[in-house]
């Protein structure tokens, strides 16, 4: 049984930490707060210990905290880090350096730069066997997740055919829990948008794929709108489906209007969180053109780098073969089965 610590609560910690509950391989230490607020009770009424700095330990008089987190730290084998982006490269180097603990790190950061937390950025769909025996990995994030599900398969079958790849990112402004954050009324554009470079990072720094990002004010997930040039004359839509069909964290859809009535359909279903966990190509929306396929896809944000994050701490704690981690994250998850219910739900209307 392996220890783990999250350090951060929020969108990503909190569900990171409740899937992690239900692994039997392994024990939650505990979770890291900051605030001092309704959220401490709501974890410890989920039977977590809350740990809070060292430092601010007085502010959380009013609460059961279990301690510091500095000392929780000393007894895991590996923490999560989930705090707000640019905080986990300052934990890195405040505390989990200095204690020699293996961490992960989520899509905020960065793996290149002054502050990078790591040389490699994490898709278990490109290069799970490089995290093997790492102490230090960053998870990409909910976008660079997503664009990997589509164009890793994509390369894998059509390899040399492909010319280039031109992805329009439409963001999601907040999560659906972020009720303090306002969604505001207005169509913002991103300058230089980090995602490319990020998934260059496992998709190879020459591939030609360029792409461009807008925040649009919604919470329900983010939609990638694509095209893929080839050499010749561009394969049919359904050719570009069948590639999708065993894929994991794939779902292929046909009559879903708008990504919320995905959320909708998750909702209903009872699935944890009301996240897919995976991505959502609009199969109605893909059209073959000439030389282009043009494609849509949406991205749960929030769920989708949850089963990443469970694939990537099988590798760095237990050195699992790919196949080993992905039955077992599967087990937890139930992405098959989230997959098929989906597919069902937005089946093609004959
Ligand atoms: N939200 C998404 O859709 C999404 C998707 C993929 C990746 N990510 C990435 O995941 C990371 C976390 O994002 P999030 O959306 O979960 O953020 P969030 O909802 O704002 O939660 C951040 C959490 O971190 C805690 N925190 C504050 N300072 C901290 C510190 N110094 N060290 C550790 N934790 C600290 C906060 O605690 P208090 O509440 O107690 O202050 C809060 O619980 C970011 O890197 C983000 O880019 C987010």
């Amino acid at each position: 049984m392996k220890k783990v610590f999250i350090n951060g609560y929020g969108s990503i910690g909190s569900r990171i930490t409740s899937f992690l509950k239900d692994d039997p391989e392994i024990t939650v230490i505990g979770i890291g707060k900051y605030s001092p607020d309704e959220k401490v009770n709501v974890a410890i009424s989920r039977g977590l210990n809350v740990y809070v700095p060292e430092k601010k330990v007085n502010d959380f008089s009013d609460y059961k905290i279990s301690g510091s987190i500095e000392s929780a730290l000393d007894k895991c084998d590996l923490v999560i880090d989930a705090s707000p982006g640019g905080h986990g490269y300052k934990n890195k180097k405040i505390l989990y350096e200095p204690k020699n603990i293996p961490a992960i790190y989520q899509g905020g950061e960065s793996t290149i730069g002054s502050e990078s937390v790591s040389d490699l950025l994490f898709n278990s769909r490109a290069n799970y066997d490089l995290a093997s025996g790492k102490k230090h990995v960053m998870q990409g994030s909910c976008n660079v997740t997503g664009m990997g599900r589509i164009l890793e398969p994509l390369r894998e079958k059509f390899g040399d055919e492909l010319i280039r790849f031109d992805v329009t990112l439409i963001r999601r402004w907040a999560d659906i829990e972020q009720t303090e954050k306002n969604v505001i009324d207005t169509i913002e554009m991103s300058e230089k948008p980090h995602h490319g470079d990020d998934v260059k990072l496992y998709f190879g720094k020459d591939a030609p794929l360029y792409v461009r990002a807008i925040k649009v004010p919604t919470r329900q997930m983010h939609l990638h709108i694509m095209d893929i040039r080839f050499k010749r004359i561009a394969p049919k839509p359904s050719e570009i489906h069948d590639i999708f069909t065993n894929e994991f964290g794939v779902a292929t859809l046909w009559t879903a209007k708008g990504t919320q009535d995905i959320r909708n359909c998750a909702q209903n279903m009872g699935f944890s969180f009301t996240d897919t966990n995976m991505i959502h190509i609009h199969a109605n929306m893909t059209t073959s053109i000439g030389d282009t396929v043009q494609m849509m896809y949406s991205d749960d944000q929030t769920g989708v780098v949850i089963p990443e994050n469970h694939m990537l701490m099988q590798a760095m704690l237990f050195d699992k073969s790919y196949t080993d981690a992905f039955t077992h994250t599967e087990s937890i998850f139930h992405m098959t089965e989230k997959k098929q219910i989906l597919e069902k739900y937005f089946a093609k209307n004959n």
